[in-house]
């Protein structure tokens, strides 16, 4: 391989194939842009189905997608305009960059996870190589600092930054109830309110971390009849873990109480739905799971209308992050790492080199989260 291109995983979407691609070594062009060398890449459900040719586009002009959209890299060298970074730093890359468009406000104001003309840009995923390579190039204001002591477990604050987003329009939407515990609580936002985390993947575990430290008593609903590792993980950190084999959705409604807040990360409509139906007065359900595409199904339709109505329920979406949530993200990442060290790094269950793509991205690998580890 030429010293002027470096190893990358890359899709040919118009051929079907996932390959090794010689990708060009990126170079500084702007004065705020920064080289960085990837030291883990996370692997998760998007880059799968892209991999399945669901979705997932070439920029223009390339017929390869660079894989990879969960970075955690260090700095190499910088722009001659950076002030904020330099060579050693940690950094984590945020995904979505902005649409065109200067009607676009949220674009305009660096809200991209907002964007409503839908043609914005995803690294990794929507027409922007993404970071399963050695090297890349990023601009300053899409990356967030990591302190060193993050190193094991940064690749985590991508999925963590989820749970952030989702808190973050909880925590604006619930200032309807002047009476809740306010920021800066004692015991957390949360405390004396009940949490629902719907999956017990990296998204819902890593939610789960995010409510218990905000104080919610957290329960987790997933598939697998407990005992297993991650019901085990889960109930390592204080919640419980409930599966819904051995568990119906009325058992866990009872079994609970009043369900204030729901975090779904499961992806499944079949059972969303069916806990929506027993969401407590005044609670909030956030949807965070893209589901693929399944015939319809029949739901409790007017039971829920009914409900979200005369309990002044909220359903929310949410969808990618901005850059506080990136900052909450690597700032809890450190909660957790002091409160739970072995959970969290128990969530990274497999480190593979760049060579095993394949198997890690095509293959039956189980586990939590899987890393493509990079040095
Ligand atoms: N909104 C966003 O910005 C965003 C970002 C990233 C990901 N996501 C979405 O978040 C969701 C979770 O991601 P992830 O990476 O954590 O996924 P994951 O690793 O696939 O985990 C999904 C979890 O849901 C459970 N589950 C699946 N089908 C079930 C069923 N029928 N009944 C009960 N539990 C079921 C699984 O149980 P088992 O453990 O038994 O298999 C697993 O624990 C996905 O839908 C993903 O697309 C959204
Ligand atoms: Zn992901
Ligand atoms: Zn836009």
């Amino acid at each position: 391989m030429s010293k002027a291109t470096m190893r990358a995983v890359g899709v040919i979407p118009s051929k079907k194939e996932i390959c090794l691609v010689e990708h060009a070594a990126p170079q500084i062009a702007g004065a705020y842009d920064i080289k960085v060398k990837s030291l883990d890449v996370g692997i998760c459900g998007t880059d799968k189905e892209i991999c399945a040719f669901f979705y997932g586009s070439p920029p223009h002009g390339s017929e390869y997608l660079v894989l990879g959209h969960e970075s955690l890299g260090q700095v190499v060298e910088v722009g001659s305009g950076v002030s904020v970074f330099q060579p050693g730093d940690l950094v984590v890359p945020s995904v979505r960059r902005p649409c065109p468009h200067h009607h676009c406000l949220p674009c305009q104001r660096g809200f991209q996870d907002f964007c409503f003309t839908g043609d914005f840009t995803e690294r990794g995923i929507k027409m922007t190589h993404g970071f399963m390579t050695d090297y890349y190039v990023e601009e300053e204001q899409y990356l967030t600092l990591v302190p060193p002591e993050l190193r094991d477990v940064g690749v985590l604050v991508e999925p963590l930054t989820v749970a952030e987003k989702g808190l973050a329009q909880v925590w604006q939407i619930q200032e309807r109830l002047p009476w809740a515990a306010p920021e800066g609580a004692e015991g957390g936002r949360g405390a004396g309110r009940r949490a629902v985390v719907l999956g017990a993947g990296p998204v819902g575990i890593l939610g789960a971390m995010a409510l218990l430290a905000n104080g919610f008593e957290t329960y987790v609903y997933s598939r697998s009849k407990a005992p297993n590792a991650k019901s085990e993980l889960v109930d390592s950190i204080g919640a419980k873990y409930l599966s819904s084999l051995t568990t119906s959705v009325e058992e866990l409604a009872e079994r609970i109480g009043a369900i204030d807040l729901v975090y779904e990360a499961m992806g499944v409509a079949r059972v969303a739905f069916d806990v929506l139906r027993v969401l407590g007065t005044n609670g909030i359900f956030v949807f965070t799971g893209i589901p693929i595409p399944n015939p319809p199904i029949g739901i409790d339709a007017d039971n829920i209308m009914r409900n979200v109505v005369l309990k002044n329920q909220a359903v929310v979406g949410t969808v990618n992050a901005d850059r506080p949530a990136f900052q909450a993200a690597i700032r809890d990442l450190g909660t957790f790492l002091y409160r739970w060290p072995e959970a969290l790094h128990a969530l990274i269950t497999g480190r593979h080199r760049i060579d095993s793509y394949k198997d890690v991205l095509l293959g039956d690998k189980t586990g939590i989260k899987n890393v493509i580890a990079f040095d």
